[in-house]
């Protein structure tokens, strides 16, 4: 099958105050229809910002982004409009998402409005019903404002709003990490739902590998603007070839790659994207780094089936 959407060398730079940051620095992805791929990664090394240029929401500054083979680049004002309707955006907070003016009802229906979908209140109310119905509410939620919500209903809430739409895609950018851990277990069984019932495609963005365990067919590893290590989900989670995927799973059950578990095994933060180092980015805390791994940057190379990272030890055939 043909990816549907497709990053090629992709790269973002961002102005900063000391210097051009580079958030994401030629990343190729690739996304099959009615698959769920984990973008896992720690704070700051892209996650968002490619996910939004996947979405067309951000422009790339070079490579391509292609979405059913063309470059999104190149769409007209009609054609941007039906993909945004088609790759809908999930965010992590479900309190700030949801306008505390409207009731659930009006929330749901509003994106009908601004595609012109549901010409009449009452076809307009069905399809808010349906929506509500497939994230698990009831209809009479649709009278409710959002203060009246828990966090897991208001994110219930924001997974309705992106599928009134009816997409094919759907970027979910860490959408359980406010939420508390009891409630987290369900939006992730019902994202896992919606791919099995409805054959979503999920563009799951997590710090979490535990998370991206449960629910993704493939996994991403992202460091420092670099997809270092990609491929099936059970090989990369039990057979990791990268060292920062190792230094990821090691750092289990912790499972927020922000806390002291992951600087223990690592030695220090990741550098700055304003002052992205030479050589491999990762050898300032890679505990395998040589010599070498300070000049030379390594290439994705294959390291099994539809698996591939990029470390000098796998370039040379060892490390294995
Ligand atoms: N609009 C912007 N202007 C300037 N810098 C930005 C902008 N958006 C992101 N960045 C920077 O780009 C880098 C990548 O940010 P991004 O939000 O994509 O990371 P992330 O992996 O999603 O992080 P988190 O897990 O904290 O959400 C960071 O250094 C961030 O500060
Ligand atoms: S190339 Fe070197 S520094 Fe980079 S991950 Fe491999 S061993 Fe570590
Ligand atoms: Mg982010």
């Amino acid at each position: 099958m043909s990816p549907f959407l497709e990053a090629r060398q992709v790269r973002k730079l961002f102005p900063g105050r000391s210097g051009r940051i580079c958030a994401v620095d030629g990343v190729s992805l690739a996304l099959q229809p009615g698959e769920v791929l984990a973008l896992v990664g720690e704070s700051g090394c892209g996650k968002s910002t490619l996910a939004l240029m996947l979405a067309g929401l951000e422009r790339a500054t070079a490579g391509q982004v292609c979405f059913e083979g063309e470059e999104i680049a190149g769409f007209d004002r009609a054609r941007l409009k039906a993909l945004r309707r088609r790759i809908q955006v999930i965010f992590q907070d479900p309190y700030e998402s949801l306008n505390p003016t409207m009731s659930v009802g009006q929330l749901v229906a509003e994106p009908l409005l601004v595609h012109g979908l549901a010409p009449d209140r009452a076809s307009r109310a069905a399809q808010v019903a349906r929506a509500l119905e497939a994230v698990g509410l009831s209809g009479d939620f649709a009278d409710r404002r959002p203060h009246q919500l828990s966090g897991g209903q208001r994110q219930r809430v924001a997974i309705a709003i992106a599928l009134v739409l009816e997409p094919v895609l759907l970027v979910a950018d860490e959408p359980v990490s406010m939420l508390d851990a009891s409630i987290r277990a369900g939006i992730l069984n019902l994202l896992a739902d919606l791919r099995r019932e409805r054959g979503i495609g999920v563009l799951f963005i997590t710090h979490d590998l535990a998370a991206a365990a449960c629910l993704a067919d493939r996994v991403a590893v992202m460091y420092l603007g670099r997809i270092v290590e990609q491929g099936p989900a059970q090989a990369v989670l039990s057979g990791p070839r990268h060292p920062y995927t190792r230094a990821l799973l090691e750092a289990l059950p912790v499972t927020d790659p922000r806390q002291r578990r992951l600087r223990a095994l690592l030695g220090g933060e990741t550098p700055s994207p304003a002052q992205i180092p030479e050589g491999c980015r990762f050898h300032s805390r890679c505990p395998l780094a040589m010599a070498r791994c300070a000049h030379c940057d390594p290439s994705p190379v294959t390291a099994g089936l539809q698996h591939q990272a990029a470390c000098l030890l796998l370039e040379e055939g060892a490390g294995k």
